[in-house]
C-alpha cells in the first residue's frame, strides 16, 4: 500500500491536497506577543536613567539587563544614547536569537548577548543592573536568591545601582485571568495557583485572536513571591550599602503617575507593582 504523504505535501504528479485555512493563533510569533502585549521598553529607559541620575548626579551609560528575553530593553537602552552599552544575560537561545535578529543589527557592537545563567555573572561592570518583570522570582530559596543579588552586585561600577520590579496586593493571590485588548488580540495573564505556605505562585500568558484560534500558556512563571522587605533584607546581606523601596505618586483620582517616591510606610492596594533600589 503506498505511504500517505504527509500532510500539506502533494504527491509528485498529484493534484495538491487542499490545505486548512491558518488560524491567526498559527500565524502569530508569541515573542512578538509577548513584547507587544507586556514591555515597555521607553519607558524602563526613561525610568532607569531618571533613577541613576536622582542618586548619582550623572547620566548611566552602562545597563545590563539579567533575563534579557529578546533584549529589547536592551536595544532602546543603546538606540537612546550613542555612548550607551548594554548587556543582556538570558538562559534561552532561541529567545536571545530572535531578540538579536528583531533588534540588534543596527546595535550590534553597543549590545551584547550572552546566553548563560545569570548566576554566572560576567561581562562589563555596568552603572545599572537591572532584573525587570519579576524574572528573579524564578529563585525559590533565600540562598538562591541571596546569591544571585551577590553576582549582580559584582557586576556593577563602584557607584552602580540594581534595580527590581516587584508586585503584591491582596488581589495578587487569587485565582483570576485577567484580559486586556491589544492591537488585534486579547492578551491573559492567569493566577492559576499560590501556596501561602511556600509563596510560590503560578502563572501562565495566554493570547487569543478574533477567529476564535488561541495560544495557551505561550508562557509559564513557576514563581516564588518576594516580599518587598525579604529583598530589602536580602538585598542587604548579599552586601548592598542601602536599598530604597519605591512607592508610585498618584493623582487625585488614585492613578498611578510614573513618579516615584520613597515613603516610610503605605496602605496596602487591592494590586500593586514598584520598584526596589539598591545602591552598590
Ligand atoms: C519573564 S522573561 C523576562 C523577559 C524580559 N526581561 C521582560 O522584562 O519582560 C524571563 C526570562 O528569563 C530567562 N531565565 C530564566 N531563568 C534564568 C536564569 N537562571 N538565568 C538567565 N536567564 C533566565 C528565561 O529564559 C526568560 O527569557
Amino acid at each position: 500500500m503506498a505511504r500517505k504523504p504527509p500532510p500539506g505535501r502533494a504527491r509528485a504528479g498529484s493534484k495538491p491536497e487542499p490545505q486548512a485555512p491558518r488560524t491567526l493563533a498559527s500565524r502569530a510569533d508569541r515573542h512578538d506577543l509577548y513584547e507587544r502585549s507586556v514591555q515597555d521598553p521607553e519607558g524602563d529607559v526613561r525610568t532607569l536613567a531618571r533613577l541613576f541620575k536622582r542618586l548619582r548626579e550623572r547620566p548611566a551609560l552602562h545597563l545590563r539587563e539579567d533575563f534579557c528575553g529578546t533584549a529589547t530593553l536592551s536595544a532602546h537602552w543603546a538606540a537612546s544614547a550613542s555612548r550607551r552599552t548594554a548587556v543582556g544575560v538570558d538562559l534561552d537561545a532561541e529567545t536571545l536569537a530572535w531578540g538579536r535578529a528583531r533588534h540588534l543589527a543596527a546595535l550590534d557592537s553597543r549590545v551584547t548577548l550572552l546566553q548563560r545563567d545569570v548566576l554566572e555573572g560576567g561581562g562589563r561592570k555596568v552603572d545599572i543592573a537591572c532584573a525587570l518583570n519579576f524574572s528573579y522570582c524564578v529563585f525559590k530559596t533565600r540562598e538562591q536568591l541571596r546569591r544571585y543579588f551577590e553576582v549582580a552586585r559584582s557586576g556593577l561600577a563602584s557607584d552602580g545601582i540594581f534595580v527590581l520590579d516587584c508586585f503584591g496586593g491582596w488581589g495578587a493571590f487569587r485565582p483570576e485571568r485577567e484580559r486586556r485588548k491589544v492591537d488585534d488580540f486579547h492578551y491573559e495573564w492567569e493566577r492559576a495557583h499560590f501556596d501561602p505556605l511556600t509563596n510560590e505562585i503560578l502563572c501562565y500568558i495566554h493570547f487569543a485572536f478574533a477567529d476564535g484560534s488561541r495560544i495557551d500558556r505561550a508562557f509559564v512563571y513557576d514563581w516564588r513571591w518576594w516580599s518587598v522587605q525579604e529583598l530589602r533584607e536580602l538585598m542587604l546581606e548579599a552586601g548592598f550599602s542601602y536599598v530604597h523601596a519605591l512607592w508610585e505618586r498618584t493623582d487625585d483620582d488614585g492613578d498611578g503617575t510614573g513618579a516615584y517616591y520613597e515613603p516610610r510606610r503605605v496602605e496596602n492596594q487591592e494590586l500593586w507593582w514598584t520598584y526596589v533600589v539598591a545602591e552598590r
